[in-house]
């Protein structure tokens, strides 16, 4: 098991939309949602793993307050590595 990638006490948070859906703001409510819901039920930490290339997933993680931890080279290419404390 690798720490901080799906594990219970520290989750991992993805999302994906239907297209059509994009840039109206629903990926961020929807994760502001979810880090609220980690927060009650007692997480301390969020992570999430982007490719280094996905400038709207960074944003949205930007926007919800996620700092950059480190970056590694998986098959699939660079791996941003970001995380998020809880209050
Ligand atoms: C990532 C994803 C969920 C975002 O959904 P969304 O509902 O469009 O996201 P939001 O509208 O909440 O926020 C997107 C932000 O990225 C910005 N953005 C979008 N495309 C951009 C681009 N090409 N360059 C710079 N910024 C961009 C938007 O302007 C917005 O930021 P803002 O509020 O400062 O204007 C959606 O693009 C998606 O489903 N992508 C495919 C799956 C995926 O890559 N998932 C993430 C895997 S980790």
């Amino acid at each position: 098991m690798i720490i901080g990638r799906s594990t219970l006490e520290e989750p991992e948070i993805a999302y994906e939309l239907f297209q059509r859906a994009h840039g109206r703001g629903y990926a961020t409510e929807a994760a502001r949602a979810v880090l609220d819901a980690a927060t009650v039920t007692g997480r301390k930490r969020l992570w999430s793993t982007v490719g280094a290339w996905n400038t709207p997933s960074l944003r949205v993680l930007e926007k919800l307050g996620f700092e950059r931890d480190h970056v590694s080279t998986e098959e699939s290419g660079e791996v941003v590595w970001l995380t998020r404390s809880l209050p």
